[in-house]
């Protein structure tokens, strides 16, 4: 479970960790390159470095023997701004002690607040935004004399599609792959739209192609990253007509497929589903592709029809629940996730209990949490007052999160007594001589090493749960 300040897909702990590029032709100069936000960013980081290392850039995990350090940055919340706002303002420090060091910001905050971290705060040499990586290295060079540089335009067409990532922080056995960029949603409290710019959708071959090299590396799971991954669509337009009657015209269920025969050894996931657009054919592919993993994450954000109005979600709460019903019906063996904001504009005690209610009919394996933030720009910003206050938005989110817990436990306790097959991704955090991996449903299981290895599939009796992990022993 987590909370207000944390990310949805990454692990905390890799918030803001390091990152590593290799070495190619090295011009000497050292990358610091930090990433903070959603699994997004965290992908669009392996390309930056793929495309620097190409520049011959080599990494350092230690701020003061960089040349150049950039920031991966994440709009979402205002938690996640300030939080790098600290990081910057460090930065500056070690700046007035060394002149020549080169400070950048990408991402999200980039494309917000280009001439505010520029001009007014003074933080930055350069801010480059999520459609502008391939001009990284002529905007580094500028800044080199002594110049500031900025390119945040958004594209309707980069899709970075074949670049071929340079795999960061990795394990070796989990891999993201960014199937489209961008958000066409416009979600009332949401600042995507306007950071990361219109939809669009990646080529399915070269989606599979990266899948086929993680796999030929030695990789056991990917995750297909977009948005909305439901809306996924290629070689089509927006109202459903063929652009190039010459080629494919390609789902997001399609694409699942492709990648599911393509990389039988690899057990597929995807992130983020969209209530309004999510099909039966997904839950569908999901059961007939033993590798294409049993988890949705499906956003409600409220669970009341005026709120998700007022939101812009395009959906009602009995939509929803129909497209539960479904998943349900299809695909009996998936678990379900959601993302909840408590204290949007407006939102009542009554309409916030139908969150509650929601939450207690769907019962929800997992569930990502958030108070409301207002975020400059956005729809809600302009349109609604955001009056709920802080204490009443923190007083709903332990509400959602004392439900939450309850339907966690009831959830994963059902698993106690099964035998599960279980991803070894490496030891567990508390004990050496335990190893931790995940299911298909996405739970963490911990257990005894034995003769396990990490990253094989392994079959794992269930002893025992908590509230967010699993306690088994390896079978056999
Ligand atoms: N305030 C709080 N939570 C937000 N999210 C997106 N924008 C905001 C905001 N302004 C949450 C939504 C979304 C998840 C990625 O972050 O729940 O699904
Ligand atoms: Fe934001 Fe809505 Fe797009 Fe998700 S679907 S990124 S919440 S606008």
């Amino acid at each position: 479970m987590q909370l207000e300040a944390g990310d949805k897909t990454i692990d905390e702990s890799r918030q803001g960790e390091a990152t590593m590029v290799k070495t190619k032709s090295g011009t000497g100069k050292k990358l610091l390159l930090e990433s903070y936000g959603c699994a997004m960013n965290f992908s669009d980081s392996e390309i930056v470095a793929s495309i620097l290392s190409e520049e011959g850039f080599t990494t350092t995990k230690d701020a003061k023997e960089a040349d150049v350090i950039l920031l991966n940055t994440c709009s979402i919340r205002e938690k996640a701004e300030d939080k790098i706002r600290n990081r910057l303002l460090a930065f500056k420090n070690m700046k007035l002690r060394r002149p020549s060091l080169i400070v950048g910001v990408l991402g999200c905050m980039a494309e917000r607040l280009k001439e505010t971290l520029l001009e007014q705060e003074k933080l930055v040499d350069l801010v480059v935004g999520p459609d502008a990586y391939r001009d990284l290295p002529n905007l580094i060079e500028h800044v080199g004399t002594g110049q500031k540089a900025v390119n945040v335009l958004l594209s309707r067409e980069e899709t970075y599609a074949e670049i071929s990532p340079v795999r960061l922080n990795s394990n070796g056995i989990n891999a993201y792959i960014s199937i489209m960029r961008g958000c066409d949603n416009m979600c009332s409290f949401c600042v995507v739209p306007f950071t990361r710019g219109r939809e669009r959708s990646r080529n399915p071959e070269s989606i599979v192609n990266e899948a086929k090299e993680l796999a030929a590396n030695g990789y056991k799971e990917v995750t297909l990253l977009g948005q909305n991954v439901d809306s996924y669509k290629w070689n089509l337009t927006k109202k459903g007509e063929v652009k190039d009657e010459g080629l494919p015209t390609v789902s997001f269920a399609q694409l699942m497929e492709m990648v599911a025969k393509a990389c039988p050894g690899l057990w597929i996931r995807f992130s983020t589903s969209h209530p309004k657009d999510l099909t039966d054919e997904v839950a569908e592919v999901i059961v007939k592709y033993d590798n294409i993993c049993n988890y949705i994450h499906l956003p409600i954000q409220s669970g009341n029809n005026e709120i998700l109005k007022k939101m812009n979600r395009g959906y009602t709460r009995e939509w929803y629940l129909n497209r539960i019903e479904a998943i349900r019906r299809i695909a009996p063996k998936c678990s379900i996730s959601t993302d909840i904001i408590t204290g949007f504009c407006g939102e009542t005690d009554d309409q916030h209990a139908e969150t509650l209610s929601l939450m207690e009919e769907v019962r929800f394996d997992m569930a990502y949490m958030f108070k409301y933030s207002e975020r400059p720009k956005t729809l809600a910003e302009r349109k609604y007052e955001d009056d709920i206050p802080e204490a009443t938005k923190a007083k709903r989110l332990s509400e959602v999160i004392e439900v939450q817990m309850k339907s966690s436990y009831d959830r994963i306790k059902k698993y106690v007594g099964t035998i599960q097959t279980v991803l070894v991704e490496g030891p567990s955090k508390k004990s050496e001589d335990d190893y931790a991996g995940r299911t298909s449903q996405n739970s963490m299981v911990v257990f005894p090493k034995g003769n396990a290895e990490k990253g094989t599939f392994v079959e794992v009796r269930i002893l025992d749960c908590t509230t967010m992990t699993l306690k088994g022993e390896l079978v056999g």
